[in-house]
């Protein structure tokens, strides 16, 4: 087992916590976990696919230290990520009398930890929960800041709760089983955090992505850190997205809308959420706001990593506006862009629809 832990804090006041970051934590769970406050009582939620890959150390770990585990499977992908999976959900918290302080334990992606987070934040209305992320994109994204919630069938994330996990356990040793697809859909939302906040990070995403896609484990601790850290800090600063929190939409705009436009099917958000950086960053320097070479250093590093890069020929700019406009972050007629200017450096600005159409490239 590696000793080596790294440990940042959401600073929340008293919803605070920890994001335990290293190699082997599974294998370290029970002694973590006891030190987030929780009783007796666990259930892990997890899908088949990942309770096969990395259950066992976990409820080994837990057991050793003295807990008693529930196991609750839910089926795997998005389309699962609705009421009746929060009802099984629920049904087992209920037959196996849990309490206040029992503790729910997400061992999965996004979609599990977006589930179990909202199963804890209603079920006695609030119970707590640990979030221990297994894609590269709910180590650095879903799994910290406390969005938590399911699909309605008329849109993503409808029904939600701003809820914070008692901790985060990011074990980097789990990403070795992740298909490469869904790593480089994660890798998507690294490169964001290097485009919205941080000049070094995107540097070291240039230099070193070919050893960081070998899963070299240091690199991987080192992207995973720097991005949490950069979540960590938008969530202290504005937890419920009444405004700042919004930049990390960078690229998500044009990224949702494709997604819905291609029914969720063609490509997985991280993919979306590539080819809507591309379009921002074009956008922005059309814009006037990001100068030509940062434009071209965005579009070479996307590139580069195998992610997708263009708008599909079918897509028409006046029907992703027209999804956009019933995305969340739109107001009186406008969207709410985050704009880049340069690497590291975002603003947001109100954009009409037919603006952006005009500015999108296709
Ligand atoms: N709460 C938030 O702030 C937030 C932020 C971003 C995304 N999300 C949500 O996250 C979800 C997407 O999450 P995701 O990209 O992690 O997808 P996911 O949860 O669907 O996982 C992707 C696939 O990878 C498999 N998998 C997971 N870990 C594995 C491992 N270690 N080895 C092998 N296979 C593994 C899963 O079984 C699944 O088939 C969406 O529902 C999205 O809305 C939430
Ligand atoms: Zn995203």
């Amino acid at each position: 087992m590696s000793e080596r832990m790294r440990t940042l804090t959401v600073k929340l006041d008293q919803r605070s916590y920890p994001i335990h970051m290293g190699e082997g934590l599974l294998l370290r769970a029970g002694e973590l976990l006891g030190e987030a406050g929780c009783g007796e009582k666990i259930a892990i939620v997890t899908s088949p696919t990942v309770a096969r890959l990395h259950l066992t150390p976990l409820e080994d770990s837990f057991r050793r230290s003295g807990f008693k585990t529930t196991l609750i499977l839910l089926p795997e992908g998005e389309e699962h990520k609705n009421l009746a999976s929060l009802e099984t959900i629920y049904d087992r918290l209920v037959s196996g009398r849990f309490e206040r302080n029992s503790c729910l334990v997400a061992l999965g992606g996004g979609v599990i930890g977006d589930l179990a987070g909202f199963a804890a934040a209603t079920f006695l209305r609030g119970i707590p929960y640990v979030q221990v992320p297994t894609t590269l994109l709910a180590q650095v994204d879903s799994s910290v800041g406390g969005k938590t919630g399911i699909n309605h069938r008329e849109g993503k994330n409808l029904i939600g709760a701003f809820y914070q996990p008692r901790a985060v356990l990011i074990d980097v040793n789990v990403l070795q089983t992740l298909p490469r697809r869904e790593l480089l859909a994660g890798l998507a939302e690294v490169i964001k955090y290097g485009i919205i906040e941080q000049p070094e990070l995107f540097a070291l995403l240039e230099e070193k992505l070919d050893p960081l896609l070998s899963l070299n484990k240091d690199l991987l601790l080192e992207v995973i850190g720097a991005s949490c850290s950069i979540k960590a800090r938008v969530v202290e600063k504005d937890e419920r997205e009444d405004d700042y929190r919004a930049v990390l939409n960078f690229g998500h705009t044009i990224g949702h809308a494709l997604e819905s436009l291609t029914g969720y099917e063609t490509f997985l958000h991280g993919e979306a959420v590539a080819i809507g950086m591309v379009q921002a960053t074009l956008i922005s320097m059309r814009h006037g706001s990001c100068d030509k070479e940062s434009c071209e250093r965005i579009y070479r590093l996307i590139r580069r990593t195998g992610l997708p890069t263009e708008l599909p020929s079918s897509i028409i700019p006046h029907e992703l506006v027209k999804s956009m406009e019933t995305d969340k972050k739109s107001a009186r007629g406008k969207i709410k862009f985050v704009l880049c200017e340069g690497i590291g450096k975002t603003r947001f600005h109100w954009l009409a629809p037919e603006e952006i159409a005009a500015m999108i490239a296709n």
